[in-house]
């Protein structure tokens, strides 16, 4: 349970109406506020029906996916066996900002994941800024992780039946082609799942989740096979600046591992799950990837890493010899980067749901189905959205742009933490980061030090994309705020 109130040293109960500018772009929402609107949307509610297994697979689906089956391939030649240590640093950047979002998601335990988190800490402008990192995140990495979709498509039809989809048609402009199909199409897919309502969705998510797990195991046993520790002669051939831009591009493969944080008004029992989701789920998933890892530059020399897509089935047949076992990879791979698009369109749909419950987004993101439970129209425009960049936009630039914006998020995750601890020091908190504020400091400058080693396109993407963020805040969000109009204080009280 919440502390009771907010105690006289609380210094995140904030007025209905302050004067200044200054003082509205950092007006808080208290934590009460935020946990007494758990579910509500327009015209209806969300429905608390996932447990700790559901939560946990949401996590593990969202991050397992692209990052292990397509961008290794890209990391391995910047780093060569040294891609085993550019995963454990990612991991380790991924496990400090994973502790801080444990602690607040067990104590904010709302839908807005680092959004709301930010907004009960640091104020309505910083809370905007990370829900915009958070659209890239999402929305863009949802982009991404489709393309990477169709390549190992394209690679189980050749397997199967020996055909493939035209360039043309699997590729966006600047790629050779001029239309990702395939890329939308996964997008839509899931949106179909979606609308039938998270507890179905959770369902579907769980079984493309043991598909996936399993498809790993049964590549780290084959490739064992072919294991030569020759491969590992010269572990750092590209030194710590090969690593550390490595680990850069492999965080990608991180992100997600906090989409159960986006669930927490579909939770069952919320303040206890979500912290064990987060952290199972990230353990899980590090040591799946640095157990691939270590495999896969063990059975293939680092410098015959081409910067090919399908990496994983590659090694798988030449190890056999038989193409059979590389198509069944491409299969599993196929099922398993679906479930990454499954939930993450979830969780930024979500997302949209607590912006728009405040105000900062149009309400239609927050009208909830009566039927269903779930924010049909949101579900609706965020699909279309992400699938046509999906099917317009070339891989590797979104990829990129996707790991600074969630490190920036991650950063302000770390930094509410240490803010949370210090303004409401009594309330109750059913995880607790160890050390803080030791812990949160490391991992904001984990983060800061991974976003510094993107190239300089990245930062200007993001520059842009977040000057693009600020002028719709003030063009849209700080207009209408519920909070600056005083409207969320009454709804919070007629609780
Ligand atoms: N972590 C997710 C993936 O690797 C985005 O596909």
């Amino acid at each position: 349970m919440l502390d009771q109130g907010a105690p006289p040293h609380d210094r995140t109960a904030t007025a209905p109406v302050s004067p200044g500018l200054a003082a509205r772009l950092m007006r808080r929402k208290p934590v009460e506020h935020l946990v007494a609107e758990g579910g509500q949307g327009e015209g209806g509610s969300l429905r608390r029906s996932l447990g700790l297994w559901q939560l946990t697979m949401i996590s593990i689906g969202a991050t397992l996916g692209t990052g292990i089956f397509v961008v290794l391939g890209n990391a391995v030649p910047k780093a060569g066996p040294a891609v085993t240590l550019a995963f454990v640093i990612a991991g380790l950047t991924a496990l400090f900002s994973a502790l801080s979002y444990a602690e607040l998601a067990g104590t904010i335990p709302v839908s807005g994941s680092s959004y709301s988190y930010a907004y009960a800490t640091m104020g309505e402008l910083i809370a905007w800024v990370c829900g915009w990192c958070l659209l890239l995140e999402y929305g863009v990495s949802v982009a991404a992780v489709a393309v990477g979709w169709g390549e190992y498509l394209n690679e189980l039809l050749d397997g199967t039946i020996g055909v493939t989809i035209p360039t043309a048609l699997a590729a966006p402009p600047g790629d050779g082609g001029i239309f990702n199909l395939p890329a939308l199409i996964v997008v839509i897919l899931a949106m179909v799942f979606l609308l039938g309502g998270a507890k179905e969705s959770a369902r579907a998510n769980t079984i493309m989740v043991c598909v996936k797990i399993a498809a790993l195991i049964l590549f780290c046993a084959i490739g064992f096979m072919g294991f030569k520790s020759g491969n590992y002669s010269n572990f750092m051939p590209l030194g710590m600046a090969g690593v550390s831009g490595a680990a850069g591009t492999l965080f990608f493969s991180y992100i997600g591992f906090d989409a159960a944080s986006t669930a927490g008004e579909e939770a069952k029992n919320a303040q206890r799950d979500l912290p064990r989701a987060i952290m199972l789920s990230l353990v899980i998933v590090t040591a799946l990837y640095v157990l691939v890892a270590a495999v896969a530059v063990g059975a293939k020399p680092w410098r015959s890493f081409n910067g090919s897509e399908a990496a994983l089935t590659e090694i798988m047949k030449d190890v056999t010899g038989q193409s059979f076992w590389g198509t069944l990879l491409a299969a599993c791979a196929v099922v398993a980067i679906a479930s990454v698009v499954l939930t993450v369109v979830y969780g930024q749909t979500r997302i949209l749901f607590a912006m728009s419950r405040d105000g900062l987004v149009p309400k239609i993101f927050s009208k909830v189905h009566p039927k269903t439970g779930a924010p049909r129209a949101n579900t609706v425009i965020v699909s279309v959205f992400c699938g046509v960049l999906a099917a317009a936009i070339p891989l590797g630039q979104l990829a990129d742009a996707t790991s600074i914006g969630t490190l920036f998020a991650f950063a302000l995750v770390n930094v509410a933490v240490v803010v949370l601890r210090r303004t409401r020091p009594q309330m109750h908190r059913t995880f607790r980061v160890p050390l803080s504020p030791v812990l949160p400091v490391l991992g904001f400058a984990f983060c800061i030090w991974m976003m510094g080693s993107l190239s300089a396109v990245t930062w200007i993407v993001f520059g842009v994309w977040m000057a693009v963020g600020l002028v719709f805040y003030f063009v849209y969000g700080y207009r209408r705020s519920r909070l600056a109009a005083g409207e969320d204080l009454a709804v919070a009280a007629e609780k």
